[in-house]
Order: structure tokens, then sequence, then C-alpha cells
């Protein structure tokens, strides 16, 4: 049997399917118009970290807070899915794929892939801050203050803030854990722990990094880097896993 993505044809000789497991970062959506936080113009050139992306930042002045994501909610609602987006999504064909991103965008879900965790939070949810279960679904909804979640308590966007846990790591781990493939794509791989999943794939896992930059602190034995933006760098990963 043979099936087609992204105009590569893959032959299915194998009885069984390959784990792909993706981890990426604001450059996979770069080309769909969003910012990334650590390029020259990147968002933690106009922001201060402190000030929009701590539990501090919240507690001194929650209005500028709500609107640093409400401005980035409004972007990524009016952004699209790009072919890096599409190019995973068209594997779950020929590939078991998962996908784990830091990003806060629904950019994957909404280019159709189906295993999407999002390890620092997503945009289109909001909770309680004082309850970090009680989450609920706000779309593209601006968050104002005054908004409440149902336990009375002011609603929080649904983001990881630095300083706080970052819930969803073990079970990525588990899933970096049983990569027959791992890419990388479109991170700095400078904020912790996320960063430290690359270090639970398998000995045999077959290692891919697409980033038109060298990563910081990486070492590339091992791995092949893919030196494009995302949307050119799928198509040279397709072709090699080919
Ligand atoms: P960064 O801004 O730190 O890194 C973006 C990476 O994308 C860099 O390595 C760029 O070279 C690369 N890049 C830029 N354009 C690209 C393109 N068109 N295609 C592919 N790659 C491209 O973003 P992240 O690594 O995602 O966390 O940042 C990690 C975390 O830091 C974010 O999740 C966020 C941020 O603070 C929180 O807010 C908790």
């Amino acid at each position: 049997m043979k099936t087609k993505v992204h105009g590569s044809t893959f032959s299915h000789c194998m009885p069984i399917r390959k784990n792909l497991v993706v981890l990426s970062g604001a450059g996979i959506s770069a080309e769909s118009g969003l910012s990334t936080f650590r390029d020259s113009g990147g968002l933690w050139e106009g922001y201060d970290i402190k000030e929009v992306a701590t539990m501090e930042g919240w507690k001194n002045d929650p209005k500028r807070v709500l609107g640093f994501y409400n401005l980035r909610r409004e972007q990524a609602y009016s952004a699209k899915p790009n072919k890096a987006h599409y190019a995973f999504a068209e594997l779950e064909t020929v590939f078991d794929v998962e996908v784990i991103t830091q990003n806060v965008d629904d950019l994957h879900e909404r280019a159709g892939s189906t295993n999407v965790l999002h390890l620092h939070g997503e945009l289109t949810k909001a909770r309680s801050i004082n309850d970090d279960n009680l989450i609920s679904e706000i779309g593209n909804k601006a968050i104002k203050v005054g908004d409440l979640a149902s336990d009375g308590n002011q609603l929080r966007p649904h983001i990881v803030w630095f300083g706080e846990m970052v819930p969803m790591l073990e079970e990525a781990a588990l899933i970096v854990n049983k990569a027959d493939i791992l890419v990388v794509i479109g991170t700095s791989l400078v904020v912790y722990p996320a960063a430290s999943l690359i270090n639970y794939a398998p000995k045999h896992c077959q290692k891919y990094i697409i980033d038109p930059s060298n990563p910081e602190l990486f070492s590339f034995e091992d791995w092949k880097h893919i030196k494009e933006k995302a949307t050119l760098g799928v198509e040279e990963l397709i072709m090699d896993l080919n």
C-alpha cells in the first residue's frame, strides 16, 4: 500500500506503525504570522516576562496580563495553520503522531492533528484563579477583570506562567520515551522543563531538528539539523523519512 504526504509517496511494508513525536515551539507558527519570543523583534523584546507571564505580574496588574493574552488570543484566532502544521496532521496517515507543543495557539488542532498535548496551556481556555481544575472553554473571547469562574473567583488565562508547575510534563516525557522518530521544530530549547524532554528519547530514536538557526546549548550529535524555516523544513523531513 502507498500513501502520499506532501507529494512524497510512502510505501507501507512494515506491519508496525512507527511513533513520530513532534516537539514544537513558536517557530512553527511564525510563518502563520505569530511572533516568536526570542528572535529579533520577538515578544520578549516588547514585554517584560515578569510583568505579563508570572503570578507576581498578575498580582500587580491583572488587567495588563489579561491584555497581553487577549491580544495573543485575537492574533492566534486570525492566524491560519501553515504547511508545517498541515504536514504533521497528514503524517498521521503513515505514523502514530503525537504533537507536544509549547505553543498556546491551536494551529496544530486546526490543521487536523488529533493528538496534541499543550505543555504551556491554551489560549482558548480560562480557569479559576483559585482552582486549577476549574477550566472552561472561551474560544476567542477576551477575559476581563470581573469575569468569574463558576466558583465565583476571577478567571485567569489557562497558561503556564514562569515559576508555575508544568502539569503535563510527566505525560509528555512518557510520549517522548516511546518515540521512534522525534522532530523538534521551531523552539530555542531554552525554557525548562520543556527543553529537558529531548533527553527522554530512546536510544534507537531518529532525531531531527528543524530550525533556521542553531538552537542554543544544543549538541547536534545524533541529530539531523534541517536548517530551514518550518514549511520548507517539513518537506525535507518528509523526503528523508520516505
Ligand atoms: P523562542 O522564541 O524561544 O524560539 C523560537 C525558535 O524558532 C528559535 O529557535 C528560532 O530560530 C525558530 N524559528 C524562527 N522562525 C522560524 C520558522 N519560520 N520556522 C522554524 N523555526 C523558526 O520560542 P519557544 O522555544 O517556543 O513559554 O519558547 C519557549 C517558551 O518560552 C514558550 O512556550 C513561552 C516562552 O516564554 C511561556 O510563556 C511559559
